[in-house]
């Protein structure tokens, strides 16, 4: 089904024709206004993320995309458009729908992965013991399996954020976002701070967590080489809104100068190969 630009995209060039099916989408942005008094950090913002595709988004340092991520999770107030996440606007939910929406995403959160003075095993069981009416020795159960999900040693299990390596914290942050088996995990800049080689096997779970679980996954990255091999979509935030979104040969060929001098930038080159992209073309040397 062809979905019609809303009248809210009063901006062609923002006009999201989707081909995806309601059931396909997930999250469904139209038209969203958000500002700080009088800073206007979103404008008539539009975006699709849909069903089992990981999605990469990208933009500018400070350009709001922590902004949009909080806006979508309710924790954020926005003013104007909408966003429905499985079809429920949950800024005008009921409390009894936000809690049905809560409990089927999880999140990473760019800053705080982990509460320090828990362990692996109490962190994870956070949103169990605030969502779910479990015995404590099904919820170690449940949380065992999550460590092994997420590629964690058994013994990770009691240990607390200060006796783990990066790799190992983002691993366990992101159990704990998967403690509800969420149909959808929102990650904001996950692999920040990690090498690059943890960050490859980071993007290598989320790939695997896709395929197995059927996960849609919402990743805010910097990380090139997470968008050219993990992504199959990316949106770019730029100018307020998002600029284009569509798979990475749509980034190649999009004509901006911030998206060409990002995607076909000196970073890009290093990680364009022949079967992932098409080669890319001479250096931009615009301003970002
Ligand atoms: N609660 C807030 N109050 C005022 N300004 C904010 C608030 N949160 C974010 N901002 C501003 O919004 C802009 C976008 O921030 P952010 O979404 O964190 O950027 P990024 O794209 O790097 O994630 C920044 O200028 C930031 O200072
Ligand atoms: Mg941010």
């Amino acid at each position: 089904m062809t979905r019609e630009p809303s009248a809210q995209d009063g901006d062609p060039s923002n006009a999201i024709v989707s081909t995806a099916s309601d059931d396909d989408v997930l999250i469904r942005a139209r038209g969203v206004n958000v500002a700080f008094g009088s800073k206007k950090i979103l404008e008539n913002l539009s975006l699709d993320v849909r069903r089992g595709e990981i999605l990469g988004f990208v933009g500018p340092s400070g350009a709001g995309k922590s902004v949009l991520l909080r806006t979508i999770l309710g924790l954020n107030p926005k003013q104007g458009g909408s966003i429905e996440v499985f079809g429920i606007d949950y800024h005008e939910a009921s409390e009894r729908e936000k809690l049905s929406v809560e409990r089927r995403w999880g999140v990473l959160f760019q800053q705080g992965a982990l509460f320090s003075a828990l362990t692996v095993a109490e962190n994870i069981e956070v949103p169990m013991r605030e969502y779910l009416d479990l015995s404590p020795k099904l919820m170690r159960e449940l949380t065992r399996l999550k460590i092994d999900l997420v590629g964690l040693a058994p013994d990770a299990i009691d240990k607390y954020p200060s006796e783990l390596s990066g790799g190992m914290i983002k691993r366990a942050a992101l159990a704990r976002a998967l403690a509800l088996d969420p149909e959808i995990v929102f990650l904001d800049e996950p692999t920040s701070g990690l090498d690059p080689i943890g960050a490859a096997e980071f993007d290598q779970l989320i790939m695997t967590l896709r395929d197995t679980l059927g996960l849609s996954v919402y990743m805010v990255t910097h990380d090139l080489d997470s968008l050219f091999q993990a992504c199959d979509r990316i949106a770019v935030l730029g100018d307020r809104k998002v600029l284009v979104e569509g798979p990475l040969s749509k980034m190649l060929d999009y004509d901006h100068p911030w998206v060409k001098s990002y995607f076909h930038g000196k970073r890009a080159r290093t990680v364009v190969t022949d079967d992932a992209a098409p080669a890319p073309s001479p250096a931009y040397d615009g301003a970002a």
